[in-house]
């Protein structure tokens, strides 16, 4: 009680009400993974809390089965996708926002071999091919999967939640980003804000240690070693002054490394191929187990669980029953093994770092902390290997490695919502890919016309964000188009590279300069200006383009007031009508950049000499400000977004897969189906712990295990069809055999 009481002060002050609300106005995050989710929720009455999945645990699998009219999703999924892997998709997030011709998807394809995966003809990215009509795309199940995220949070919310921050990885790039927006779209989720995961992480950890946060600055480097990528974040804390509210707590990301492909699948691939040597070493069937997934399958699930047991043992006898026509499997796998398997993945734990360092240009001794996050940072040597290259007296472990990002996520959240009044937080992101603007224009030398290729950079590397930027093209009276590119990623190395995808974003046409410019032949032409946006979520926006004009207009009276007015209203974001719809969120606001700022200089400078014309003249001028509507048609260069009929369709196909899912018998049938499954496996694999072997006579677990592969052979074959009353019996069946008559905890 005691300890719930703190808890709860604690809250308090980070997170309070607004009276007014009281409906359901709960919100969520999702911390997405490439092999989990965790999933966060605050509402009112109730702080933050990480959301329990239908099993009651705190992380749910990211995967989806679908197999004709059924459709699984978490624990229920990954059953399935030991017994038929085929039916179920995963590790989705190396996918999204790739062509078919990108490495990443060759990779994925290598892995799971099970699936076939087509061009979609129309997008150029990849297709999951079943059959004719089952065909889903990556964010079509990505969405599924957000869907039942959001039926996770609603559930334990007790009310619906429309609102929601999801995380990416720090390096998902514009493509990338759509592809999870998309998704989220999909799914009928409100993705207030995509989250990078580091900052998440960061975020939770600054929230909780407000009073730790002075004026001094304090980095901190985040090091976050997941299933499928590894990233290190350095993050600088302290104080700064507001204006509107005093003193404030701010933390900014200054440097970046990663390794989009370091993590603890790669070591669980490398023992499951490690144990499909052993098992044909064997020789106990004339098969290759490589050539059965199924049964290679069942090695990656026992490869999980060697991982994670070799992490606190240093050796383990790694068992699967029936593994491939009916022959069982068992070997001793060590931890020195394990670790010369994997010793090129240990070789690279320390990349990050490095670049992390030298993109915020720092040294080692700048970090004060290096702190973990991730579970795959729990393999000793990663801790090892990462403990040397940091050069630290010892690794932070003091953040809840697993929960950290969907806290944060959700911290954003609440801070987001209307409903909620949270205690501010400052954060700057930092752009990770810089992106440049690229044109041409005619120039003249030495008498000659000729055209030049020229660059603009929009965004450098490690430039903060959310920021607005203006571009101003000074040499053009007609029509152009200009093109946004990414700029140098020469830091990136060639493997990178090439998974990275396509360098050209956007080709902009513009059309109604030319026009503009017949229009107003008596102004003088401030330029066309493009207003670009690099909004919360890391995403590039071209809010709008306006050709600009300025004309002097002689006055009647001279009234210093009246200048002041019009010089207002002259850079106080009068001329800015609302716009033809560039990209999809237009947000008219005014600027607040740099070049802003410079030409408030200028609004200045113009101030003062209009009052000295004003004293000498009698009759004042003020100069007027024109702003014309260029109007823009985009050519996406990366990825086309999914057409919206192909939403619509997709939408469709979940649809009808709900219709079947509230049809009650089916959803008692899986609930039967999934309790069945999961006695097998967990029997099967208590049969192998020692404190179990203890008890049982060897003839009982002979014939325990026995029944088990009967009815686990019935699953494979015929129990997919049979009916929730023949599969209550086997469950009947099975529990009395192995005299237990509640299911194993
Ligand atoms: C999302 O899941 C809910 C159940 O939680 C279901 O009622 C709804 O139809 C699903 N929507 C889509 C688009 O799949
Ligand atoms: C800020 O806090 C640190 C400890 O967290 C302390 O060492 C330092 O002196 C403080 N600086 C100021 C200016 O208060
Ligand atoms: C990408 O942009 C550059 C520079 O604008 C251009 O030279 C190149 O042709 C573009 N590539 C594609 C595939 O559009
Ligand atoms: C902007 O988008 C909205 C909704 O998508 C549309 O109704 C409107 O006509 C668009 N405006 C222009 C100027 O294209």
């Amino acid at each position: 009680m005691r300890r719930k009481l703190t808890l709860w002060a604690r809250f308090c002050l980070v997170l309070a009400l607004l009276p007014s609300q009281t409906a359901s106005v709960a919100v969520m995050s999702v911390d997405l993974g490439s092999e989990w989710m965790k999933v966060a929720i605050v509402k009112p009455g109730v702080p933050m809390e990480i959301a329990l999945n239908k099993e009651s645990r705190r992380k749910t699998s990211v995967a989806v089965c679908l197999k004709e009219n059924e459709r699984l999703f978490g624990d229920g999924a990954l059953g399935v996708s030991v017994k038929n892997p085929k039916f179920v998709y995963r590790h989705l997030q190396s996918l999204l926002g790739k062509k078919h011709d990108n490495p990443q998807v060759a990779v994925y394809q290598k892995r799971f071999p099970e699936h076939h995966l087509v061009t979609d003809a129309s997008r150029g990215t990849v297709l999951f091919s079943n059959s004719e009509e089952m065909q889903y795309s990556p964010e079509e199940l990505l969405g599924m999967v957000l869907n039942y995220s959001r039926g996770l949070a609603q559930d334990f919310a007790e009310q619906p939640i429309k609102d929601a921050v999801i995380t990416v990885p720090a390096f998902f790039n514009q493509a990338e980003r759509r592809a999870v927006l998309q998704a989220a779209q999909m799914a009928g989720v409100k993705v207030l804000q995509l989250i990078n995961d580091n900052m998440a992480v960061a975020l939770n950890y600054g929230v909780f240690r407000r009073k730790d946060i002075n004026s001094t600055a304090q980095n901190i480097m985040f090091y976050d070693m997941g299933s499928g990528s590894t990233t290190a974040t350095i993050v600088t804390y302290q104080t700064v002054k507001t204006k509107e509210s005093g003193s404030q707590p701010q933390l900014q990301i200054r440097g970046l490394g990663f390794d989009r492909s370091l993590g603890g699948f790669e070591m669980e691939l490398r023992l499951q191929d490690h144990l499909a040597t052993l098992f044909n070493e064997q020789k106990k069937t004339k098969k290759d187990v490589r050539e059965n997934h199924r049964a290679m399958a069942k090695l990656l699930k026992e490869a999980q669980r060697l991982k994670t047991v070799l992490s606190a043992n240093a050796e383990y006898m790694a068992q699967v029953e029936g593994l491939l026509d009916d022959m069982d499997f068992k070997a001793k796998v060590t931890r020195v093994e394990f670790e010369t398997l994997c010793a090129d993945l240990f070789e690279r734990v320390p990349g990050p770092v490095q670049e992390a360092l030298s993109s915020a240009e720092m040294s080692l001794d700048e970090i004060e902390q290096v702190i973990l996050v991730g579970g795959s940072t729990r393999v000793p040597k990663v801790q090892e290997v990462l403990l040397k290259a940091v050069g630290k007296e010892e690794l932070g472990k003091n953040l809840n490695a697993d929960e950290a990002a969907a806290m944060g996520a959700v911290y954003k959240a609440a801070a987001l919502s209307k409903a909620f009044k949270v205690q501010p937080f400052l954060v700057i992101e930092a752009t990770v890919f810089p992106i440049q603007v690229e044109f041409t224009r005619e120039v003249e030398e030495d008498g000659s016309r000729s055209l030049k290729h020229k660059k603009r950079i929009l965004f450098q590397r490690m430039t903060s964000y959310p920021m607005r930027k203006v571009i101003t093209f000074n040499c053009y009276t007609d029509d152009f188009a200009f093109h946004i590119n990414y700029g140098d990623l020469s830091f990136l190395g060639q493997e990178d590279l090439s998974v990275f995808g396509s360098l050209n974003l956007t080709t902009v046409q513009l059309s109604g300069v030319g026009s503009s410019f017949q229009k107003h032949t008596g102004a003088e032409s401030k330029g066309i200006k493009a207003h670009f946006n690099m909004d919360e979520s890391g995403m590039l926006l071209l809010d709008r383009v306006e050709s600009v004009f300025e004309t002097i207009v002689e006055e009647e009276e001279s009234t210093l007031t009246k200048l002041g007015n019009t010089i207002s209203s002259l850079f106080g974001g009068g001329s800015s009508e609302p716009n033809a719809n560039v990209t999809e969120p237009v947000q008219v606001t005014l600027d607040s950049d740099e070049k802003e700022g410079a030409k408030s200089g200028e609004a200045k400078i113009t101030e003062e000499a209009a009052k000295t014309e004003a004293e000498k003249k009698a009759k004042p001028q003020k100069k007027i400000k024109i702003s014309e509507n260029v109007a823009v048609e985009l050519q996406v260069k990366d990825i086309l977004n999914p057409n919206f009929e192909a939403i619509a369709t997709s939408n469709k196909k979940c649809v009808l897969q709900d219709l079947t899912d509230r049809d009650l018998e089916k959803q008692e049938r899986e609930k039967t189906l999934n309790s069945l499954e999961a006695f097998l496996f967990e029997t099967q694999d208590k049969m192998y712990q020692e404190e179990y072997q203890a008890v049982v006579l060897e003839e009982e677990k002979e014939a325990i295990m026995a029944k088990l592969s009967q009815v686990s052979a019935w699953l494979d074959e015929d129990g997919y069809s049979a009916s929730t009353k023949e599969l209550q019996e086997k469950l009947q069946d099975l529990r009395k055999l192995s005299g237990c008559d509640t299911a194993p905890d």
